[in-house]
């Protein structure tokens, strides 16, 4: 913990900024070649900026998107045009419909651009404020000296700062119960790669990256106790929709008795689904996987299926954590015990 500021250790990066009329974003397409800032100054600039993915990361989506209602209401904006283009932006993440409710209902109240600011300014500090207390709950059920694999990234460059799994993994180290981290590559995009390996060299977190690929070996040598990863939507039975190969890492994970453990905080959680059955699985462009670096490494007209997320059915799951508590093998009878009924939609 720094004293002077009140911001724990290992934790200097804030990529999501508002800066009263116009919102800056860290640019997550140049990382870590460089570091390069993108304003948005209306929201069809901000839902842009999602499809691009210059901002992404289940939290940090919902939190741009809130700032873009902010910049259709500033500029006069039609709000609904503005709610409509930035609820489409990305569809598999439930904290972006999430965020939009929230602001839908602050300005269904007779919110003006003021009001709707401060709504959008608690959404990014209730997030904040979340992760803080998801890294203290998951760092504890972590033995000293144990050795974590992660997937995607799940840090600051997607939330409000900290982070969801990479907030545990952040509290786990200043703790000393996290030894060794590895992070898996997370093809097509890398966020593993590029954006996780970034985030916790500048923030003093040694780590060591492995193909994604190599996951079910890493888990055979005895290196990791547990795989600690995200989430993009919960259903009300807990199965969970995570970066694409996040369902492979579950299955080898209880193969070989490693603990399989997803941060979320509530936004993530999806009452109205059922289950992991009925979440909309985002395909990105197939040029994803065709290109490398801007190369074409694939033959000519050579097919490629690009889904970028996939569903890890609850059973596989250990534990969730979740700001308001810990849940040990989550189902639909636990997370209704913390969450309320499963609402229809
Ligand atoms: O396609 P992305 O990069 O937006 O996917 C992000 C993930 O899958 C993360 O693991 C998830 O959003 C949890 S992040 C706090």
């Amino acid at each position: 913990m720094d004293s002077r500021t009140g911001t724990p250790a290992h934790d200097s990066l804030r990529a999501v900024q508002w800066r009263g009329d116009h919102l800056h974003l860290l640019d997550q397409r140049r990382l870590p070649v460089a570091e390069e800032w993108l304003d948005c100054r209306d929201a069809p600039e901000v839902a842009q900026a999602i499809r691009d993915l210059v901002v992404r990361g289940a939290p940090a989506i919902g939190i741009a998107a809130a700032w873009g209602v902010v910049l259709a209401a500033q500029r006069g904006n039609a709000l609904d045009d503005a709610l409509t283009i930035l609820r489409a932006a990305r569809p598999t993440a439930v904290n972006l419909m999430a965020a939009l409710d929230r602001m839908r209902a602050r300005i269904d109240a007779g919110a003006d651009a003021a009001d709707l600011a401060r709504e959008a300014q608690a959404i990014q500090d209730e997030d904040l404020a979340a992760n803080r207390a998801m890294g203290v709950l998951g760092a504890a059920l972590i033995e000293p000296g144990s050795g974590v694999l992660t997937h995607c990234n799940t840090g600051s460059l997607a939330t409000a700062g900290y982070g969801t799994a990479l907030g545990v993994i952040r509290a786990g180290f200043s703790a000393g119960n996290i030894a060794r981290v590895y992070a898996g590559e997370t093809r097509p995009w890398l966020q593993g790669a590029r954006l996780t390996m970034w985030e916790l060299q500048r923030d003093g977190i040694p780590a060591t990256l492995i193909a994604d690929s190599a996951g079910a070996h890493l888990m055979k040598s005895g290196q990791v106790q547990w795989v600690i990863v995200g989430a993009d939507r919960i259903a009300a039975n807990g199965d969970t929709a995570n970066k694409i190969g996040t369902y492979q890492l579950a299955i080898a994970a209880r193969y070989h008795g490693v603990q399989f453990m997803v941060v979320a905080p509530s936004t993530t959680v999806d009452m109205a689904t059922a289950t992991g059955d009925a979440i909309a699985i985002e395909a990105r462009d197939p040029l994803e996987l065709l290109h490398h670096a801007g190369q074409r490494t694939v033959a000519e007209n050579a097919q490629a299926w690009n889904p970028v997320f996939d569903v890890t059915p609850h059973e596989l799951i250990d534990v969730l954590v979740t700001e308001r508590r810990t849940i040990a093998r989550p189902d639909a009878a636990a997370l209704a015990e913390v969450f309320g009924r499963p609402v229809a939609h």
